[in-house]
């Protein structure tokens, strides 16, 4: 348990909720999730699967009609065939991804990860008593491994690398090349390569391409939670090479048993066309906030070298304002009652130089944090 980190981020946000019941207004750029309430055709498919009382566990990979549901988004949004068998439904991605880690890693093997990186991945490998290997990434690679950082990286031990795109905490997109790069080396060393695609939806620049439209050979993690608005649902799924499905199917079915069953039920609505047309709508609304915030921080002084292309993070440098991101992020909530993410979150890489904005928040709330954060690191 020594190697497993909490989300440091939890105690600025008890300390930002005790605040809030003290009267005090704070703005939350801490949090990772939509600001977007689940959309209704959702909602009520969800309803209706709880007043038909249809509530048993499904299969271990999920309800077939949303694994099929998956695999015609799969055809109609990206023009990609995915087999329905392939796929399993599972509590979030966080599962997913714990899932399909313990499929391919034994004691002792290596994983490599990127720094800055969603956290959860290197706590997922360490439990495993596997080695989680930070790769540092920084505005050089588009904060993205490179073939040649994993060639670097790699070693006897290691059996597969992880990567997000785009990626939290940093919003950035793999370019495609980079990709079938990574997964070609990857491949000759007979390891895996792991895709998270949890932001896919949420781009703002070209178009969103699958892994999946490149190669089958490689696991593609997905979710409900962020494009979908679905977080509190608690559902993803995996899109398997062909040989792991018996392996994913058997793990599903001792941690978990079955995916949440009403969620599901609320799922098979999430890609028909009357929400698909409200999530877009909601993503074009994303994008105008990004285009505000990044040059308007930058303003203010933090370092963003490349806006990000997707998600609704940015990671930006305070490095002109501090040597401690935590406690620029523990003052700015008491002072300014702003509430960001310290890097330390994300790895330790230039963490301490670095802080997550969520824009999370209507343009308005958006513009009085910028005042704000002006007004105290004018102070500061
Ligand atoms: C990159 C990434 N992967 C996976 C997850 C897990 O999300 P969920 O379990 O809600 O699908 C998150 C959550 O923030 C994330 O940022």
């Amino acid at each position: 348990m020594n190697g497993i980190e909490p989300f440091h981020v939890m105690a600025l946000l008890a300390r930002a909720k005790t605040l809030e019941a003290q009267g005090r207004s704070i703005i939350h750029m801490e949090i990772g999730e939509p600001d977007f309430p689940t959309p209704r055709p959702v909602c009520e498919a969800g309803i209706r699967a709880l007043q038909q009382g249809n509530l048993f566990y499904t299969p271990a990979l999920g309800l077939p009609a949303l694994r099929e549901a998956v695999a015609g988004y799969y055809r109609s949004r990206y023009g990609v065939d995915v087999p329905a068998r392939r796929i399993a439904i599972t509590a979030g991605s966080s599962a997913a991804l714990m899932l399909a880690l313990s499929a391919i890693v034994d004691p002792g093997a290596q994983v490599l990860v990127s720094d800055p990186g969603y956290p959860a991945n290197r706590h997922f490998v360490r439990l495993l008593n596997g080695e989680p290997v930070n790769v540092p990434v920084g505005p050089d690679s588009n904060y993205q491994m490179t073939s040649a950082l994993v060639e670097h990286h790699w070693s006897e031990r290691t059996v597969a690398a992880l990567v997000a795109t785009p990626s939290n905490p940093t919003g950035t997109v793999m370019v495609r090349d980079d990709l079938e790069r990574i997964a070609t080396f990857v491949r000759s060393q007979g390891g895996l390569l792991l895709v998270d695609e949890i932001y896919h939806g949420l781009v703002y620049e070209g178009e969103t391409r699958t892994a999946l439209e490149q190669r089958d050979d490689l696991f593609v993690i997905n979710s409900f939670s962020k494009y979908f608005n679905m977080t509190g649902w608690r559902l993803g799924w995996i899109v398997a090479p062909e040989p792991y499905v018996s392996a994913i199917e058997k793990l599903a079915q001792n941690v978990y048993l079955s995916p949440p069953t009403t969620a599901q039920y609320a799922a098979l609505a999430a890609f028909a066309p009357e929400t698909l047309a409200i999530l877009d709508q909601r993503r074009d609304e994303l994008r105008l906030r990004r285009d505000y915030l990044v040059p308007a921080l930058r303003k203010v002084g933090f370092e963003i070298p490349q806006a990000p292309q997707g998600a609704f993070y940015v990671y930006a440098g305070c490095g002109r304002f501090t040597a401690d991101s935590f406690a620029f992020a523990r003052d700015l909530l008491e002072h300014a009652g702003v509430a960001v993410t310290p890097g330390v979150d994300f790895g330790s890489h230039r963490a301490s130089e670095h802080v997550r904005f969520a824009y999370t928040n209507p343009i308005d709330r958006l513009q009085e944090a910028v005042s704000r954060i002006e007004r105290f690191v004018a102070g500061a």
